[in-house]
């Protein structure tokens, strides 16, 4: 696969923080993964690849196969070079990448809520693929959960409140089903669109936040310096605790909605 160079203003991520909680964040990607209906892809690109665990698992199911991941992350392709030497990493921006027409697979999983018009994106990326392609895309669908409401909130209420003006937009609500499904079937052979609410045990807010470090909080956090972001990780846990109180095993329960797309071309 070819190299290009990108310019995208897009947030920092950090490996080692999103690999905190890689069993429970790899388990959307192991259920996408088992409702894409091919056999012996030849060429499986991993999009948003991150540090490489969705990789992973595409080599493991189809060790014959070409594996490629696309990330806009230095950090994130660092950590996926690292932990699979033999595959091509290359620093793309999913939002405008082309697919040459020759990939069997596109798989996104937990990648394109970051990616400005993803429904677009995800219907321009399906219609540059061949007949019996797949494209599967997994999204957390989780800005109306508390812990999403509470960055939302103490973004708004503190000192940082100018700073942090517009760190909800890098995410929109996710569109119905039913946009997913009338954008896709013209260009598809199937459309398989399914929710799944994950009750995830963690231990305490603490968790719940170091959770969203990983992830969800890196807008809010990103304009903040040092002394700034810790007061309002202070203050966004103060938040989390009164949402999530402890179970009868005294672990938390975080709720987590999640989409899962799956599109065969036509
Ligand atoms: C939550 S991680 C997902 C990683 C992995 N796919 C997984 O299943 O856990 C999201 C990744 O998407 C990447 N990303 C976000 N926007 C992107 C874009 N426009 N182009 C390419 N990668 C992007 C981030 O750098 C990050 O590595």
């Amino acid at each position: 696969m070819r190299a290009q160079c990108i310019a995208v203003p897009m947030i920092t991520w950090s490996a080692s923080q999103y690999v905190r909680f890689e069993d429970e964040r790899g388990r959307a990607a192991a259920e996408l993964l088992a409702r894409v209906p091919l056999v012996a892809p030849r060429l499986v690109v991993d999009l948003g690849c991150g540090p490489g665990n969705s990789t992973e698992l595409l080599v493991g199911r189809w060790p014959s196969a070409e594996v490629a991941g696309l990330d806009a992350s230095p950090d994130m392709l660092a950590a996926a070079r690292k932990r699979l030497p033999g595959l091509a990493f290359l620093a793309e921006d999913v939002g405008v990448w082309m697919p040459s027409g020759a990939e069997d697979l596109l798989f996104a999983n937990a990648v394109l809520h970051w990616v400005p018009n993803h429904l677009g994106v995800m219907v321009r990326l399906l219609a540059a693929l061949r007949p019996g392609a797949v494209l599967a895309v997994q999204m957390p669908d989780n800005l109306a959960e508390p812990s999403h409401r509470a960055m939302v909130e103490t973004a708004a209420d503190g000192p940082w409140r100018d700073l942090l003006r517009d760190a909800a937009a890098a995410r929109q609500l996710l569109p119905p089903p039913e946009a997913y499904y009338d954008a896709l079937a013209p260009l598809s052979a199937m459309v398989d669109i399914w929710h799944t609410v994950y009750n995830i045990p963690l231990d305490g807010a603490e968790a719940v936040v170091a959770w969203m470090e990983g992830a969800g909080l890196r807008p809010f956090l990103e304009p903040l310096d040092a002394a700034a972001r810790a007061d309002y990780l202070t203050a966004y846990t103060r938040r989390v605790a009164t949402a999530y109180p402890p179970r009868s095993d005294g672990k938390v329960l975080l709720r987590f909605p999640r989409l899962f797309v799956v599109a065969v071309r036509c």
